[in-house]
């Protein structure tokens, strides 16, 4: 070996540690425990950190000021698996933003922050998509009847103590997998679309957690 590259050698590692560590820049005021996660929870955010890893798997963001994710949000960090922006002040999801056809997603807790309505197709293709936290929104009063079409892992949704008076039972019937549903602390009122949902409760008591069947 030339004693050149000898020396070289030592040089290029170092180099190639630095560009790797540099690729794995943490955002300012974020903290990283390792090279997948990314924990920026109660920092006073108003905005989504940046430059996040590219391969992130884990977002920590609960108790921040969030209002606003970008609809290529998902797009670019496809290995995202776990999300969570409670306590947040998202009013609005702009239609296909958490709805990739590569998504990985698995946990997403947009529980308690200011959202109004979950529209048609909301999570569209979310396929991996096991425990949906939508609770302590108190102004959701609309839930579209295909908001959740496609979510065929869904375990888990809640749904607690939002604004909803009502929601159609054709919401809750294409979640084959559901074992899991909140929705106490609604101010319901009796209607015809509530007598629906009542007999789908009564058929699916198993899915509501103890005490609330
Ligand atoms: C929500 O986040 C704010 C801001 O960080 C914090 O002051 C508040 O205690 C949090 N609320 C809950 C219920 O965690
Ligand atoms: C939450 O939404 C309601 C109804 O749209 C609005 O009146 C209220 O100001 C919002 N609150 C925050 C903290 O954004």
């Amino acid at each position: 070996m030339l004693p050149c590259i000898a020396w070289l050698q030592p040089v290029l590692a170092l180099l190639y540690s630095t560009m790797l560590t540099r690729g794995h820049t943490c955002p300012s005021r974020c903290l990283c425990p390792d090279h997948h996660t990314v924990d920026c929870s109660g920092r006073g955010l108003i905005h989504l950190p940046g430059p996040l890893p590219l391969n992130i798997r884990r977002l920590l963001l609960a108790n921040n000021w969030i209002f606003w994710i970008p609809s290529d949000f998902l797009l670019l960090y496809s290995d995202l698996v776990y999300l969570d922006l409670r306590n947040n002040s998202l009013s609005q999801l702009e239609p296909g933003t958490l709805s990739t056809p590569f998504s990985r997603l698995v946990f997403l807790d947009l529980g308690c922050n200011n959202l109004t309505e979950i529209p048609s197709g909301a999570f569209g293709e979310s396929r991996s998509l096991i425990k949906l936290r939508l609770g302590d929104n108190p102004y959701l009063s609309t839930v579209a009847h295909d908001a959740f079409l496609g979510l065929t892992s869904l375990r888990e949704l809640g749904l607690e103590r939002n604004g909803l008076s009502e929601l159609d039972v054709r919401v809750l019937e294409p979640l084959p997998s559901l074992r899991t549903l909140r929705l106490e602390g609604n101010p319901w009122e009796c209607s015809c679309r509530f007598a629906k949902l009542f007999a789908w409760l009564t058929e699916n008591r198993d899915k509501l957690p103890t005490g609330e069947g």
